[in-house]
């Protein structure tokens, strides 16, 4: 940027969502000023900024262009757009209209269903599917509107060990509390909680908890999967390109979103192909009402709070699961003076800063 070359103008905090039409070329305002955003309109004359230019790729591709013009991604949204400002933008929970939105009803014994196919699920409620030993609770799947993932929550007895095969799936494990041991194939990794683990398709794996108390954790399957494959042992493959495959929290690894926090745990770092885990941080607030170009689960690991869509909220606590469909209109809220946390899983897309 030469020193003549102007900064560019925060058009707005948020990106512009768009479908657009195959090969057709849209020119992407740089600077800011155009009065047709997130186009040009000829505003740049004379700031030393320029257009830019992407051609679509397929009739109703869907993409979020940037409209705070300081993505390090142009033209699309990289979550830039939270870090100008001090805070994250929130809404009042006490507002008239916040007030008239009425609590959710319970669908069936453990699910909470909101708007379109966002529900929360509540674990201690839920029946044990699991065929054992193990208990097997099955959160999330295809019958509940989840396109791309199942999510389960297992629970190993004391000093037990079982091993499993999700055949031909991505499996994304994370442990809220407790500690344990995974093994894929011949190798070993410890689990503490509040860490998050892969494992690679055609890999089979093993939890073992430790001799005085049980091990937890929630699986999510890509794609879908019905329920785990009981094996006698983990076999002897291992995906040596992958061997790293477990991440725990860590406050100093986590990126700022203003005044919140997330951590990515497992990407395509670990092999996980367009997905991210993440472990997040919000502290008592109500977040504007936004939507994701991704679907999400959310497990509640610790604090307080109430999940909001336009016409239901329903308070949520930790061990609860949110499921939210792509471009759902929600909020969340920490209700609790300490810090809600949550770790979610989101697909397709590994960045969740992105929310228009
Ligand atoms: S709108 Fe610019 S980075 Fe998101």
């Amino acid at each position: 940027m030469s020193d003549a070359t102007q900064q560019p103008v925060i058009a707005k905090y948020k990106p512009c969502y768009a479908e657009l039409e195959k090969g057709k070329r849209y020119f992407w305002c740089a600077c800011g000023q155009s009065k047709n955003q997130p186009y040009c309109d000829g505003s740049h004359k004379g700031t030393g900024i320029v257009p830019l230019p992407y051609q679509a790729k397929a009739n109703g591709e869907e993409v979020l262009f940037c409209g705070c013009k300081h993505t390090s991604s142009a033209p699309f949204c990289d979550g830039s757009h939270n870090n100008l400002r001090e805070k994250y933008e929130t809404d009042d929970p006490m507002s008239p209209e916040n007030q008239a939105i009425p609590l959710a009803e319970e669908a069936s014994p453990g699910c909470v269903a909101l708007d379109g196919s966002c529900q929360v699920r509540r674990i201690d409620q839920l029946p044990d599917e699991g065929a054992g030993t193990v208990e097997v609770r099955k959160l999330i799947g295809p019958e509940d509107g989840a396109r791309h993932q199942s999510q389960f929550h297992l629970a190993i007895p004391p000093g037990y060990s079982q091993a499993m095969e999700f055949p031909r799936r991505q499996v994304l494990l994370f442990v809220a509390s407790g500690s344990g041991e995974l093994a894929i194939g011949p190798r070993i990794f410890a689990l503490g909680s509040r860490t998050g683990a892969f494992v690679r398709p055609g890999e089979i794996f093993a939890l073992t908890a430790p001799p005085d108390r049980p091990l937890t954790a929630y699986a999510s399957i890509f794609p879908y999967s019905w329920g785990p494959l009981w094996r006698r042992g983990v076999g002897g493959y291992f995906d040596a390109a992958y061997p790293g495959r477990t991440i725990a929290m860590d406050r100093g690894k986590a990126t700022p979103m203003a005044d919140r926090f997330f951590q990515v745990l497992i990407d395509k770092h670990q092999g996980f192909e367009n997905g991210a885990q993440f472990i997040g941080e919000i502290p008592r607030s109500k977040a504007a009402a936004h939507r994701h170009l991704y679907e999400e689960t959310l497990i509640v690991v610790s604090g307080e709070g109430c999940l909001w869509t336009d016409n239901a909220k329903t308070p949520v606590a930790a061990g609860d699961v949110i499921f939210l469909p792509r471009k759902q209109r929600h909020s969340l809220e920490c209700t609790s003076d300490e810090s809600m946390l949550v770790a979610g899983v989101i697909y397709p897309g590994d960045n969740p800063s992105i929310n228009y």
